[in-house]
């Protein structure tokens, strides 16, 4: 018995040893972790149970039957983050370049249909060179059955991929389906195609980090969520983003504690929009001064700056933010930060994340670039993001709500179900020097000094609409409140909206314009 309990522990030691410690050391020389290193540092000391430990690819070709490592390039299992259970598969690139097999997709397709029976997270370490080449369609049929599970499983439980490495090719798309991807800044890249075959078809000379690392990712794309400085960095963002969402679809997030404080009233909030209505002010200050302090998680930070879009915890409980950015464009919705917030609005609800909008939007960009690239098309996301979208809802306007963005923006009329507006709110058709120039055109053009005849129509444009109380008459807005109360309120009315249910029209599924 003792013999056969050695060679296990024998069998386990080589198991651990991945691709052998000359890649091992290769792999910390560039700066990464090995896959078991991250699984350790993810989860909670000890609870980590590996799965498929002995599992070995079963080709031959290319002298293949003569080269296997235990676990064939993927440690897959399950453990706990703050007690929670997950579920985990960390490519190991010191075998075969942690390439995807027959095999390595059999045990990370294990892991996710326990994940989704289980109702739990999944969480995949990406380090990857690609479909493991000596192995053909098996390999891309790997790839198919991933991205299938990918599929059924969105919605149902959280996925979450960290880019560690290299991830190339067809590859890319299994991390697309997921709900968030992080990067890791200077050793991570994802491209369809890599800088050897840009050259040859487009003829651009460009580097990996160029074309698909962490920071291009971050801010050209919106390919990633999060650009991390290092993985140990990565890791604890993954950790972090688990805390405001909850296991699946059917359960809450989790609260923390939280005591009320003798007052909610924060008076800093009354001096943050400035008077004149067209200087910029940072909408973070407003976030900041409303939400359980220092709980804002900011997603997708460095992409379509215009809108601003994250986690945060109000009286303990999880909320996500949507808000118009003034210091960036002055808040404009384009066809980035549409998508941006339309993607967001969207996990929220299929997570039971009630969403928070604050509002300050002169309206759509104008311009051929907007309208060529489908303004209209990428606009209506956001819209039925938030048509859709049956967790609470609620809306405070700071400032401007202009045009068509006042509907889109989480309007009462599209199911939000409270609205607040600050004194300093606009809410009409259009700003008001556009708005005179069209309706009073024949009475201007004909003034004697028709630039100050603008301006007086201006002013009455102003006065009449830009103010909050026309949409409070018809109750669109259900009262304008101080700043300083905003918190409170809030507070009080994320509670009165604890225990919202709405059906949707029963269908397959909607047809939101892609
Ligand atoms: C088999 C692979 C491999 C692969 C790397 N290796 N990629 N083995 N299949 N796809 C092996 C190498 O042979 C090497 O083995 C070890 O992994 C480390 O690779 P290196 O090249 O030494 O490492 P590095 O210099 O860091 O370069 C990493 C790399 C490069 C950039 C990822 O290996 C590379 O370009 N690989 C090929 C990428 C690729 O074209 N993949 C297919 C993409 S198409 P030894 O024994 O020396 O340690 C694709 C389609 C998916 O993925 C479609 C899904 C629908």
């Amino acid at each position: 018995m003792s013999d056969k309990i050695k060679k296990l522990e024998e069998t386990i030691a080589l198991a651990k040893l991945g691709g052998g410690k000359a890649r091992i050391d290769s792999q910390h020389k560039k700066g990464k972790l090995t896959a078991r290193e991250r699984i350790h540092f993810l989860l909670d000391e000890g609870s980590f149970e590996e799965i498929g430990m002995f599992v070995t690819h079963r080709s031959t070709e290319f002298g293949l039957q003569r080269e296997k490592y235990l676990g064939d390039g993927v440690v897959t299992g399950y453990g706990t983050i703050h007690g929670r259970p997950v579920y985990v598969f960390a490519q190991d690139f010191t075998v075969f370049g942690g390439s995807l097999s027959e095999m390595h997709a059999k045990k990370i397709c294990r892991i996710m249909d326990l994940a989704m029976q289980n109702g739990c997270p999944v969480i995949g370490l990406n380090d990857s060179g690609g479909a493991r080449i000596q192995e053909g369609v098996d390999s891309l049929g790997g790839y198919a059955d991933i991205f299938y599970r990918n599929t059924l499983a969105s919605g149902v439980v959280p996925q979450i991929s960290a880019i560690m490495g290299p991830c190339a090719g067809g590859a890319v798309y299994s991390p697309a389906l997921t709900d968030f991807i992080l990067m890791v800044q200077n050793t991570s890249y994802m491209f369809v195609t890599g800088p050897n075959v840009v050259k040859t078809v487009t003829h651009e000379e460009v580097t990996s980090e160029e074309l698909g690392g962490a920071n291009t990712h971050a801010t050209k794309s919106g390919v990633t969520h999060f650009a991390c400085a290092n993985g140990m960095e990565c890791i604890q963002y993954i950790k972090k983003l688990l805390s405001y969402i909850p296991q699946n679809c059917e359960e809450l997030p989790p609260a923390l504690p939280y005591e009320q404080s003798e007052s909610e009233i924060r008076p800093e909030l009354n001096t943050i929009v400035p008077d004149n209505s067209n200087t910029p002010y940072d909408i973070r200050d407003v976030i900041n001064g409303v939400i359980d302090t220092d709980s804002f998680f900011e997603v997708h930070k460095d992409y379509a700056e215009n809108i601003v879009v994250g986690f945060a915890r109000l009286g303990g409980k999880s909320i996500g933010i949507v808000a118009n950015q003034p210091a960036y464009l002055a808040g404009v919705l384009d066809i980035h930060a549409s998508v941006k917030a339309a993607r967001f609005v969207r996990f929220c609800d299929c997570f039971n994340i009630p969403l928070l909008v604050f509002e300050d939007v002169p309206g759509f960009l104008p311009g051929t670039d907007q309208e060529w690239n489908g303004i209209i098309t990428n606009g209506a996301k956001l819209l039925f993001a938030f048509c859709e979208a049956t967790v609470p809802r609620i809306t405070v306007i700071t400032r401007k709500a202009y045009g068509g963005a006042y509907d889109v923006m989480n309007s009462k009329h599209i199911g939000a179900d409270m609205n607040y507006a600050w004194p300093t709110a606009e809410i009409a058709v259009m700003g008001a020097k556009g708005a005179a120039e069209i309706i009073f055109k024949k009475e201007i053009s004909e003034a004697e000094n028709p630039e100050a005849k603008l301006k007086e129509k201006e002013q009455e444009y102003l006065e009449h609409f830009a103010n909050p109380y026309r949409a409070a008459e018809r109750g669109f807005i259900d009262e304008v409140i101080k700043p300083e109360q905003t918190r409170e309120k809030l507070i009080k009315a994320f509670k009165m909206l604890e225990n919202k249910a709405v059906k949707l029209p029963r269908k397959k599924h909607a047809n939101i314009p892609l």
